[in-house]
């Protein structure tokens, strides 16, 4: 098995039988010998830089219902808001005094953010802020609202693909939501120009192997600049409230297979992992991460974006989880920088 972790290396892919063939045949031992590759590949192309992107949870109305997710429409418990420019504003003024210099703005889908108040919205930031990278996350729009967003300023946008396999997408999400455009929006933003990120969770409910192998291929055909994975995480409010959440371990060995693969990924070490494992943001460095995205939002709103249960840091000032980041990457060896983060292919 090492001699096709030595292939990946080497060819920067693999046949999807021997995708397969890794993530079955797994141990410890194995992954050790992964994320020696991996932490070399990535110490190649970042060195031991962590870039940071300052998250700002600016609504969580969602017109959606995914099963996975804690602010599905349906979940009347969720107590919703919506930041308005000046709270966004003042997100910003704090985090890039902080040194952020990506603010990574996401929300659910949420009908009241029209195309005329993002684009204002990213036009304010970008004039205050020149030197910083704006993120869009907040799922699926048409062709013309994406081009206007960019035209306004963004740079970046993250939709995680969820599942690269159309029947495992129709198990997680409601009949209205299709594989088909969820990926086409992919391929679209890249198109417009935006740095691109998709990403799936590790251990959602009804994944296989094969399935994991595909969102890998996915990752593959569509070359993204970012990829997001963490563990699926129950939310008690949601249908799979009763599910198995994923694991650290096969989150991690995913994590590497990525670095490996896509050698200049911008590639974070999420929330999700470190709400699994006091250590799991840490560990997600070691497999292979470069980035994480500490948050900006205010603390009032905090609790309320509770995407599955016990998420980390909703207790915690923007400028407590900076600096305990910074003190967490040091700790293993790594340093924060003040830096847009651009994909290297950019720089
Ligand atoms: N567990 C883990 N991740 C989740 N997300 C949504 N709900 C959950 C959950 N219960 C992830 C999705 C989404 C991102 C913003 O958060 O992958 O794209
Ligand atoms: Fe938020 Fe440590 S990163 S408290």
């Amino acid at each position: 098995m090492k001699n096709l972790i030595d292939k990946l290396f080497e060819t920067q892919n693999l046949l999807p039988e021997e995708f397969k063939q890794l993530i079955k045949g797994r141990t410890s031992d194995l992954a050790q010998y992964l994320f020696e590759k991996s932490r070399q590949v990535r110490f190649e192309n970042y060195d031991h830089d962590v870039y940071i992107r300052g998250l700002i949870e600016f609504t969580n109305y969602c017109k959606n219902d995914c099963f996975y997710c804690g602010i599905r429409n349906s979940n009347s418990n969720a107590d919703r808001y919506r930041l308005t420019q000046e709270q966004i504003l003042e997100c910003c003024r704090s985090g890039h005094a902080l040194g952020f210099r990506t603010f990574v703005l996401q929300g659910g889908e949420d009908s009241y953010f029209t195309d005329d108040k993002l684009v204002n919205m990213i036009r304010a930031i970008k004039s205050l802020y020149p030197d910083c990278a704006i993120t869009l996350s907040i799922g699926e729009r048409s062709h013309e609202s994406y081009q206007m967003l960019f035209n306004a300023g963004a740079d970046r946008y993250l939709l995680r693909h969820e599942t690269a396999n159309n029947e495992h997408y129709k198990k997680l999400h409601p009949k209205n939501l299709s594989p088909e455009n969820r990926k086409a929006c992919l391929f679209d933003l890249k198109k417009i120009g935006y740095q691109v990120g998709c990403g799936f969770m590790v251990g959602s409910p009804y994944q296989t192997v094969d399935n994991l192998v595909e969102d890998l291929i996915f990752i593959k055909e569509l070359q993204p600049h970012m990829v997001g994975i963490g563990p699926f995480i129950p939310h008690h409010d949601t249908p799979f409230a009763g599910q198995t959440g994923g694991t650290l371990e096969l989150t991690l060995f995913m994590l590497g297979l990525v670095r490996l693969m896509v050698p200049q990924v911008l590639l974070p070490s999420t929330t999700a992992l470190g709400t699994i494992d006091p250590m799991g943001r840490e560990q997600g460095i070691l497999a292979g991460a470069n980035v994480v995205m500490p948050n900006l939002s205010p603390t009032t709103v905090r609790e309320k974006y509770m995407l599955y249960d016990n998420k980390i840091c909703t207790g915690d000032e923007a400028a407590e989880c900076r600096f305990c980041m910074q003190k967490r990457m040091e700790g293993i060896g790594y340093e924060v920088v003040v830096s847009r983060g651009d994909h290297h292919s950019l720089q």
